[in-house]
């Protein structure tokens, strides 16, 4: 399973890319908003920053200015993936650019049939959003059950699933269950995987132990 993080916290990807487990960046026009920072410059810094995919996503909502957007996008870096949302407008950039080879983030997927589309377009990554599916009761695991079991059948589509709108390290375990490609995390949310008091508890005897043998290892 490959870690994303949902950011645009240029210091919060350095310092989770320095822990070796990063694979990719998304980011969406909220994400930008909150970083306070101009978008394309801010994307080309975290292209720099991170090997991965970084996703980046096109303002416009008509076909013929997102697709201007997604090819300027597009050539920011290597790693770019364009983010587009999942409208036929969307999809139909979706399928030009990926006939190019640009890799292309398909979002705002809240069904398996819009799953089943971003796939046929050629998708490289499809963002179904788990927690707000869940902030309507709905269980947005479920979504994940589906498109992976759908996706499954179809070995040809290359399509990965990026769990999106993820909110607790259970989205995250679940998602891993059910053999999703990639979840795309807040940074805390990263961090919480960590933990476990019986590693604390754990290591605090083990160190307090070592100090009693009196002895060092370097
Ligand atoms: C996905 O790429 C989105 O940026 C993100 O996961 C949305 O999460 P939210 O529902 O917490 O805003």
């Amino acid at each position: 399973m490959k870690f994303f993080v949902d950011t645009a916290d240029i210091d919060e990807i350095r310092d989770l890319a320095d822990t070796g487990l990063l694979d990719g960046v998304t980011t969406n026009p909220s994400l930008i908003k909150k970083a306070g920072k101009d978008f394309l410059p801010l994307i080309a810094e975290i292209c720099e920053v991170v090997d991965g995919p970084v996703s980046a996503e096109v303002a416009s909502t008509d076909y013929e200015t997102m697709i201007k957007e997604a090819r300027k996008i597009s050539k920011i870096a290597d790693n770019i993936a364009v983010k587009v949302p999942l409208t036929p407008a969307g999809l139909k950039v979706c399928k030009e650019l990926s006939d190019d080879g640009i890799m292309v983030n398909v979002t705002l997927c809240f069904s398996a049939n819009q799953a089943i589309l971003a796939a046929k377009a050629g998708a490289a990554f499809i963002s179904p959003f788990v927690g707000r599916l869940d902030d309507l009761s709905q269980d947005g695991l479920d979504l994940i059950e589906d498109i992976c079991t759908i996706y499954g059948n179809y070995p040809n589509w290359s399509t990965e699933v990026l769990v999106a709108s993820v909110r607790n390290p259970v989205h995250i375990l679940e998602s891993a269950k059910m053999g999703a490609d990639v979840v795309t995390c807040p940074p805390n949310v990263i961090r919480q995987l960590y933990n476990h008091p019986l590693t604390d508890k754990g290591l605090a005897a083990f160190v307090e132990d070592w100090k009693q043998t009196g002895q060092s290892i370097l």
